[in-house]
């Protein structure tokens, strides 16, 4: 059996890399992890953020998977403190990388996160190695990922929260927003609603453009016709996926829901 990509997120936000994985890499096998349990991450300490992230790794490595997306902004900004035996792949780099390239000639960059991203300041410490010239205009949503999470028909609550995050940086003439959050892309629809004139950064996009190079140069890729699975693992209620799913159009054989203790 051909091992699979890992796929973890806090919830259902790293569905979006398994969009872009499904879309790139059809091939690939995914095992997916969403803490629904624990989010919002972003909320929460460093130190909790790296032992659930551990603890994620460790699960996805015991099912002997090839390398690990790290969908979450918010674990990939502590990304020097995990602990793993695979390839990690962050997501800040590629959505800096991303927003340089796109916005050559802007000198501010917009910012979505959570208030532990935004917190980090690792957005513009990786923007600052990248393309100095440029600022990030950063601001920290704490409720939009859970509203997102379980309450997505929510439609005033949504625009709503979608606004208190993206006014206060729009008014400072920002064209290019870095979704630096991955429940955000989910959404992507509505805030184009809100702000049809705003560039909009997946920062997943990258990232798996990333990974599909690196399988392909380590000669890691799966040869074999199509995908066989795509299985998801979740620690509360796996009927929070199934909107995203949906939304998404993910091809999915698995859902379960999975206690993981941390001194398993
Ligand atoms: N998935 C997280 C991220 O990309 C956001 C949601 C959370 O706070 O748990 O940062």
């Amino acid at each position: 059996m051909q091992k699979a990509i890992g796929v973890m997120d806090s919830g259902v936000g790293g569905l979006t890399a398994v969009k872009q994985i499904q879309q790139m890499l059809p091939n690939e096998n995914i095992i997916y992890f969403g803490d629904s349990l624990r989010m919002p991450y972003g909320n929460r300490t460093y130190q909790e953020v790296v032992e659930y992230a551990n603890a994620i790794i460790e699960f996805l490595e015991k099912k002997e998977v090839k390398a690990i997306v790290i969908a979450c902004n918010t674990v990939s900004s502590q990304i020097t403190k995990l602990q793993a035996k695979v390839p990690l792949f962050g997501i800040v780099e590629y959505g800096c990388q991303e927003a340089a390239e796109v916005a050559k000639g802007e000198k501010t960059i917009g910012l979505i996160a959570t208030v532990a991203t935004v917190k980090s300041g690792i957005y513009e410490k990786t923007m600052k190695k990248i393309a100095p010239d440029k600022k990030i205009i950063a601001n920290d949503s704490s409720r939009l990922p859970k509203v997102i999470n379980s309450q997505m028909e929510n439609a005033i609550l949504l625009y709503m929260l979608i606004k208190e995050s993206i006014d206060p940086i729009y008014k400072e003439d920002v064209q290019t927003l870095i979704l630096g959050c991955s429940h955000f892309p989910i959404i992507e629809k509505e805030i184009k609603t809100l702000y049809p004139s705003l560039r909009l950064i997946d920062p997943a996009v990258r990232q798996i453009k990333e990974l599909k190079k690196y399988l392909e140069q380590n000669h890691m890729q799966n040869d074999k016709q199509g995908a066989k699975y795509t299985h998801l693992y979740t620690t509360a209620d796996m009927f929070e996926y199934v909107a995203s799913i949906k939304r998404l159009e993910l091809k999915l054989n698995k859902l379960e829901e999975v206690k993981l203790f941390l001194n398993d």
